[in-house]
């Protein structure tokens, strides 16, 4: 089995899809690896680091392209880079499947068996394959550093002979793994931190961190959490009593980090303008879901924006800024889904197709798209409700 690691080529992406310990691995598995030049490089993994691994390293795509079996990425390919990829082979990477549009159906068309790692289902045996944790794990500790890096403030409280300086007020805004990072890594610096979420779960998580969870705790809030872990989109009644909220929290905040999120839809948008300009001047926005549309209404993808006295800051694909750690554990999780589908006698892959693993996040394959979230809704037979078709979409899975 030959195995290809690409350079990355769309912007802002500096993470690779493998590590030298999973090269290694792959070799030790029978595999042969080639890895494109300078692909490690935005994450610090030498071309002579992946060669002492065991992988040949190739002088371009095309070379490394050239009879591979399965391909390893980060970002979904774009149609460009689709040109030596052989039909048949197996490809295995972020695909931003809902926003992927006419891209995906090229990536069918190319005969690859596509593999979304976004889909991984949230199963224990998954777990150490979830890229999502993983990389937004990262995302949320990296948010608290952007974060401080544009207040003029310090964190902790701090009594000094000049004068006392009081703690930073921190708001983190859906706590999940981000937020639940973002939490932690904020009162490691010694602010006071608040969080708010939809899903009940949270609070308990929140809470076990030492924050203060703030929530509109109704009757929507205690069913709000999907069968797969992820929230629900509220309804219209709901969002206006959690702005209301939010609103009077927010004031005092000297820090809003940002991570709600909502799988299959646009992010929902938590903090609007009048918010903004409630807060205090120097105060600082994260808003992590920026890349989704973003949970703040004046938050632009790739820039740090002030508007009302706030710094809205909206790095695109945060992950990618810690590329060295994103990729070393993004390459482990592509590494264990391998291993599940890799036939150690046949030394190369044996795809067991009901498996819930490999049935979760396929996408496509001989040609066409074939994930049931992603292929064109089937007119409902009359007599159904609309709910039904409604639940599917929310859960992600
Ligand atoms: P996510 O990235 O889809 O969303 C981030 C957070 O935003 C979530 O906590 C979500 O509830 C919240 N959110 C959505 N809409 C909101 C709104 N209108 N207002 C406030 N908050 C809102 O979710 P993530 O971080 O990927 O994980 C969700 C849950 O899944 C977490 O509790 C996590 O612990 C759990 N999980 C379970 C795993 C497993 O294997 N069992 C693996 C990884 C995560």
């Amino acid at each position: 089995m030959k195995v290809a690691i690409l350079k990355e080529r769309r912007a802002k992406e500096a993470r690779v899809a493998a590590s030298p310990d999973t090269v290694a691995k792959m070799v030790n598995l029978g595999a042969e690896v080639a890895v494109e030049k300078g692909a490690g490089l935005g994450a610090a993994i030498t071309d002579a680091a992946f060669k002492e691994a065991g992988a040949t390293v190739a002088k371009d795509a095309k070379t490394a392209l050239k009879g591979a079996d399965l391909i390893l990425k980060v970002q979904r390919p774009e149609p460009s880079e689709l040109t030596g990829m052989p039909s048949g082979a197996v490809l295995m990477s972020l695909l931003d499947p809902y926003r992927a549009g006419a891209e995906l159906d090229a990536i069918a068309k190319a005969g690859l068996t596509a593999f979304s790692m976004e889909f991984m289902p949230r199963i224990t045996r998954a777990q150490s394959m979830d890229v999502l944790s993983s990389q937004a794990n990262l995302a949320g500790y990296k948010a608290v550093l952007d974060g401080a890096a544009e207040f003029g403030r310090a964190f902790p409280m701090m009594m000094t002979a000049a004068g006392k300086i009081p703690p930073a007020n921190v708001l983190v805004m859906g706590a999940g793994v981000a937020g639940l990072q973002a939490i932690a890594t904020a009162r490691r610096l010694g602010a006071v931190v608040w969080a708010t979420d939809v899903r009940p779960a949270a609070k308990e998580q929140v809470e076990s961190l030492g924050g203060k969870f703030v929530a509109v705790e109704d009757e929507e809030f205690k069913q709000a959490e999907t069968a797969g872990g992820y929230a629900k989109e509220m309804s219209d009644a709901y969002k206006k009593k959690q702005a209301e909220l939010i609103a009077e929290t927010i004031q005092k905040m000297d820090m809003v980090i940002t991570t709600a999120l909502i799988p299959g839809r646009p992010a929902p948008v938590l903090v609007s303008e009048e918010m903004v300009k409630s807060m205090k001047p120097g105060s600082v926005i994260v808003d992590l879901a920026v890349d989704n549309g973003g949970n703040c209404a004046l938050s632009q993808a790739g820039k740090v924006v002030t508007k009302h006295g706030v710094a809205i800051v909206g790095h695109a694909n945060v992950p990618g800024r810690l590329a060295a750690d994103a990729s070393m554990l993004y390459a482990n999780n592509l590494y264990n889904f391998l291993a599940l589908l890799f036939d150690k006698e046949a030394k190369g892959l044996s795809i067991d197709w009901e498996d819930e693993i490999v049935k979760g996040t396929l996408v496509a394959k001989d040609g066409a798209i074939v994930h049931p979230n992603l292929k064109p809704a089937e007119p409902a037979p009359k007599a159904e409700s609309k709910t039904s078709g409604e639940e599917g979409k929310t859960d992600g899975e």
